[in-house]
C-alpha cells in the first residue's frame, strides 16, 4: 500500500506538471482525487489493514492528498498566469507606431468670405436673415416697384415655374427686403445672403446660379450719407484700411437715387490692368436709397421712415478677396484648387 501511494503521488505530480491547459488539469484532478479516483480507491482499502498500520497509512494517505492538492493549485495558477500572458501579448497595442494622418476638410473660399462679411455686419448691429430660393414674383418684382412689363421680368432672363410668371427662382436677394419689412418691426437692419438664378451661360464671370448678399437699413432720418459711410467701412474691413471706393449713378426700380459701388483695383491701384480690364476699378455692388413707393407698399410711411439697401455679388467679392481670376473655379470643387485656402 505504501508503494502504491508513493507511485500515485509520483505519477500524479508528473501528470499535473505536464498538463497544458485548465481542462486537462481538471481531468487529472478527477482521475487522482475524485470520488472514483485512484487515491480514493487506495483509501477504501484501509479497512483491511491492521489497527496498528491504519493510522500510519492514514497519515501517509493524507500527506499524499495534501501534496496533490497543493500541486494542483500551483499548476492551475501557473496555467492561468500563462494564459493571461498570452492574451496580453495578443492584445498588446504598440503606442509608438506612428498614427495614420486624418485628412481634414476646411471651409470653401465662398464661405470664408461670407463669414467675414457676416461678422462685419453683425458687429454693426445687423441681423442675418435666410429666405426662399423659390420665390413669388410679387416679392421678387411687384413689391420692389418692378411692374408688369419691366425688362427684368422677361422670360429670357428668369426661370419661371408657371405660365403666368407668378412663381420663379429668385433672380436677386432683394425680395428679402420685402420679407423683412413684412415680418420685422422697425427699425430694421438686416443682411440676407443666398443663391439667386438667372438665365446666363457659364463663362469666366457668369453662372446661371450665383450668390448675393442683400443688406437693408430702415430707420428715421436715414440718408445716402449713411449708405456711403457704412459701405466704406465694410470695404476697409474686408480689403484693408485705405481701400478706395467710388459711387457711380445707376438705376434700380426699388431705389432712388441708385448707385453702383466700385473698389479700386488692388493690382494696379487705379492705373488700369488686366484684372480690372483696364478700368482701374472693380464693380462690387448695387445700392441706393429705398424708393418711397417700396416703403408705402409695405405699409411704412416714407414721410417718417427712410432707408437704404445694397445687393452684393458674393462670388465677385470672394474672387477679389482671394485674387482668383475665373468664377468657374469656385463651383468646380477641384480639391487641388480648394486646398489653397
Ligand atoms: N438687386 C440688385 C441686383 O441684383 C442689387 C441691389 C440691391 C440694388 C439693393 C439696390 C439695392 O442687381
Amino acid at each position: 500500500m505504501k508503494d502504491q501511494l508513493a507511485k500515485i503521488r509520483a505519477e500524479a505530480l508528473a501528470a499535473f506538471e505536464g498538463a497544458k491547459d485548465a481542462n486537462r488539469l481538471d481531468a487529472l484532478r478527477v482521475k487522482y482525487l475524485g470520488k472514483k479516483g485512484e487515491l480514493t480507491a487506495v483509501l477504501k482499502m484501509m479497512g483491511k489493514l491492521s489497527p496498528e498500520e491504519r493510522p500510519v497509512m492514514g497519515q501517509l494517505a493524507n500527506d499524499v492528498r495534501a501534496a496533490l492538492e497543493n500541486a494542483l493549485t500551483e499548476c492551475s495558477q501557473k496555467l492561468e498566469a500563462a494564459t493571461l500572458e498570452l492574451r496580453l501579448k495578443a492584445e498588446a497595442v504598440d503606442v509608438t507606431i506612428p498614427g495614420e494622418a486624418v485628412s481634414l476638410g476646411h471651409q470653401h473660399p465662398m464661405n470664408i468670405a461670407l463669414d467675414e462679411l457676416k461678422d462685419i455686419f453683425i458687429g454693426m448691429g445687423f441681423t442675418v436673415l435666410d429666405g426662399p430660393e423659390i420665390e413669388l414674383a410679387v416679392y421678387n418684382f411687384d413689391r420692389l416697384n418692378a411692374e408688369e412689363g419691366h425688362p427684368s421680368r422677361d422670360w429670357s432672363d428668369t426661370f419661371y415655374f408657371d405660365e403666368d410668371s407668378r412663381v420663379m427662382l429668385r433672380s436677386q436677394t432683394s425680395p428679402m427686403q420685402v420679407r423683412a419689412m413684412d415680418s420685422m418691426t422697425l427699425p430694421i437692419r438686416i443682411v440676407a445672403p443666398g443663391r439667386v438664378y438667372r438665365k446666363d451661360e457659364v463663362d469666366a464671370t457668369h453662372s446661371p446660379m450665383f450668390h448675393q448678399v442683400e443688406g437693408m437699413v430702415i430707420d428715421k432720418g436715414v440718408t445716402m450719407a449713411d449708405l456711403k459711410g457704412t459701405l466704406n467701412t465694410v470695404a476697409e474691413k474686408l480689403f484693408g484700411e485705405g481701400t478706395k471706393t467710388r459711387f457711380r449713378p445707376h438705376h434700380f426700380p426699388f431705389t432712388e437715387p441708385s448707385c453702383e459701388m466700385d473698389i479700386q483695383c488692388h493690382k494696379c491701384n487705379g492705373a488700369g490692368c488686366p484684372t480690372c480690364k483696364g478700368e482701374g476699378w472693380i464693380e462690387l455692388l448695387g445700392a441706393g436709397v429705398i424708393h418711397p413707393r417700396v416703403l408705402e407698399m409695405s405699409g411704412i410711411d416714407p414721410e417718417v421712415y427712410s432707408g437704404w439697401a445694397f445687393g452684393l455679388g458674393l462670388e465677385r467679392l470672394a474672387l477679389r478677396r482671394f485674387r482668383i481670376d475665373d468664377l468657374r473655379l469656385i463651383f468646380e470643387n477641384d480639391v487641388r484648387f480648394l486646398e489653397q485656402f
